[in-house]
């Protein structure tokens, strides 16, 4: 029987980045207190990525998370306040700068770009359209680069109830991890400014191309991970013997008995050594 890890299974680029940002921090506050130096506390603003394992390891290191606006608003004292890869509003910054907190800024390069076209656009007056899920973190943040009008829209029904005044100028930028196929240019004036990242679209395309030649595909995600959750999906459409997993315990594989291919992928915030560990487990025991 033949196993095959997904080349892209786990860590995109930005959110590998944000990783070792913490860690290197970590480095850097356990060197100066070898040294006898002053140390300050490191938080990250929410869990650096959506994997209880890292995040519970970094705890252990006393990184701390806040949680909340509030959590940023009642600390006291200095500290690192590292941005994860989705990135914040403008006014984060300009909150945490003003506590005299150092930001120690881990959003991702691409979603920075976004923040940075939205900043512009807006400030040139044009209406700025984002395609993606209003509730997600990094949809949150860049409508806090936003100095105008603001919409969102998550699917075709609502883009299609969008209405504009004549010759108004509008910019349309995405969500990173928004599909692809759900986003599509309208026939209005609109700049759009597709930013949408390849690292979930090479992920997706792989990963449904491995799972159609599957007998049985297991996804590796974090449970609050949408990527993950979507990958799943795509996998279950060309796989029924599909499993969702966060780590080796929550697999109970059962092979059909004729199973040739067993595909492996997982979610951009899956670390590699637990991708490993279900890799070696499933070449071990089957
Ligand atoms: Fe960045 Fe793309 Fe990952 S936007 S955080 S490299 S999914």
């Amino acid at each position: 029987m033949e196993v095959v890890l997904a080349k892209s299974a786990g860590f995109c680029f930005g959110v590998k980045r944000a990783v070792e940002t913490v860690y290197e921090q970590i480095r850097e506050q356990e060197k100066a207190a070898a040294e006898g130096k002053k140390t300050l506390p490191i938080y990250t603003y929410g869990p650096i990525i959506h994997n209880e394992q890292v995040v519970e390891d970094l705890a252990k290191k006393g990184v701390k998370v806040l949680e909340t606006p509030e959590d940023m608003e009642n600390l006291q004292g200095d500290g690192i306040v590292i941005i994860r890869s989705h990135g914040v509003e403008r006014s984060v910054y300009e909150k945490l700068q003003n506590k005299g907190l150092t930001v120690v800024d881990a959003t991702c390069p691409f979603v920075k770009k976004i923040h940075n076209i939205v900043e512009k656009e807006s400030r040139l007056g044009k209406k700025i359209l984002i395609v993606g899920n209003p509730t997600h973190p990094e949809v949150q943040g860049i409508m806090g680069w936003c100095d105008g009008e603001t919409v969102c829209i998550d699917d075709p029904e609502q883009a299609a109830k969008l209405t504009f005044k004549e010759n108004e100028e509008v910019c349309l930028v995405s969500q990173t991890t928004f599909n692809h196929k759900k986003f599509k240019e309208n026939g209005y004036n609109t700049n759009v400014a597709d930013t949408i990242c390849n690292a979930t679209e090479e992920r997706q395309t792989e990963a449904r191309e491995l799972a159609s030649g599957a007998d049985v595909m297991i996804v590796i995600g974090g449970a609050h991970s949408s990527n993950s959750r979507k990958l799943y999906e795509i996998c279950r459409e060309q796989c029924e013997n599909t499993y969702f997993i966060q780590t080796l315990d929550d697999l109970h594989l059962e092979l059909p008995k004729a199973a040739r291919l067993v595909g492996i992928t997982a979610g951009a915030s899956t670390p590699n050594n637990i991708i490993e560990e279900v890799q070696s487990y499933v070449r071990r025991n089957f």
